[in-house]
């Protein structure tokens, strides 16, 4: 193979929607107990790469942690979690939705083994520091798990939320 040449921004570009994708509506990323802002900038750029939503809890600090993290010049479609956040994901079950959450336990598949989104998926994160609550482990039809062999017990959550996000979109 002849060395590669990076592709130009404006190369890029012309790959790339002119719009952000309105509500798709399909595959939501939901971290409904953050912790820190910066992780949420980072989700909703993935979110942004894959087609997906997010989905947030209507606390304060949020709005300006989505705007500080935000280095797109448009932001994708953003959904507010009003109340607790085991109702709202109950709702979205009732609805038809699939509970897809990312965590470690003792019933999660791997990674590997999860199939692309087939129907309108709501992909539920930890909080930082104590994981998913048992009441929201509740909720969920299925856990998943991203394999490490590190000395680390866990990923950053933006970076485990990506990676399922991928996997979900299909994209990988
Ligand atoms: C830093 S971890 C939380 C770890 C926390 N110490 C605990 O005991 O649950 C934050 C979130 O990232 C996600 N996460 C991180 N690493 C993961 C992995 N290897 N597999 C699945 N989810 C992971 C989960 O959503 C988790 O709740």
């Amino acid at each position: 193979m002849s060395a590669a040449r990076a592709r130009t921004p404006a190369e890029i570009r012309g790959q790339r929607r002119s719009r952000s994708h309105s509500c798709w509506n399909h595959l939501i990323a939901a971290p409904l107990w953050p912790k820190y802002g910066v992780n949420l900038g980072t989700l909703l750029r993935t979110c942004d790469a894959v087609g997906a939503c997010l989905a947030v809890p209507r606390r304060p600090w949020v709005p300006e942690a989505l705007e500080h993290g935000n280095t797109l010049r448009r932001r994708t479609c953003v959904h507010w979690v009003d109340g607790r956040a085991e109702r709202w994901l109950d709702r979205q079950r009732r609805g038809g939705s699939a509970i897809v959450g990312v965590e470690l336990t003792d019933e999660s598949i791997r990674l590997a083994d999860l199939p692309a989104a087939r129907r309108r998926t709501v992909m539920v994160l930890g909080h930082e520091s104590t994981g998913i609550p048992p009441e929201g482990l509740e909720m969920l039809d299925l856990a998943v798990e991203i394999p490490m062999i590190g000395t680390g017990l866990s990923l950053n959550v933006a970076v485990a939320g990506s990676l399922v996000l991928y996997k979900l979109a299909g994209l990988c």
